[in-house]
């Protein structure tokens, strides 16, 4: 199936102590479809802070270096939240099928933000896929994407 990112490059994916099993759900995943993927951690269920993990993240994807990211906290809030402080970010919290689908054919994601405490890991793994697989696309949606980010 074509992505319209770059899969050979590694995907960026990070969570807090509440995203900690839906991510590791999503590395075997990823594991098992042999798609690459860099961890940022958190790396056990010991309570921490979501920004600690969601801005290496944001910086992953904003460096060119990877080709999406993918965070979870509780609500995905503090994650997209962070991760949207970053100029060339665009952070979606997605908590559906057709959520996923729309972030990336209206608004262009690099960051799929999964409330890991309000979707099952099995649409978590749905998501992602929709996420990864599912073009721009552009057109009217292009002018409204290029005036998210503030003037610097
Ligand atoms: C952690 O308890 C929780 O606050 C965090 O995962 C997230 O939901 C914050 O937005």
């Amino acid at each position: 199936m074509h992505s319209p990112f770059d899969l050979s490059k590694p995907i960026a994916i990070g969570s807090d102590h509440a995203g900690y099993d839906h991510k590791e759900s999503l590395i075997s995943f990823l594991e098992g479809k042999g798609i690459p993927f860099k961890d940022f951690g958190t790396h056990t269920k010991d309570s921490v802070d979501y920004p600690d993990f969601a801005h290496p993240v944001a910086e992953a994807v904003e460096s060119g270096g990877y080709s999406f990211g993918i965070l979870l906290c509780g609500t995905a809030n503090g994650v997209a939240i962070t991760a949207n402080k970053h100029q060339n970010i665009r952070a979606a919290i997605c908590w559906g099928e057709e959520i996923a689908s729309l972030v990336r054919r209206h608004n262009d994601a690099n960051i799929i933000c999964i409330p890991a405490r309000f979707v099952s890991e099995p649409l978590a793994e749905k998501m992602l896929q929709i996420f990864m697989y599912t073009e721009f696309e552009g057109g009217r949606h292009s002018s409204r994407v290029n005036k998210i980010a503030c003037a610097v």
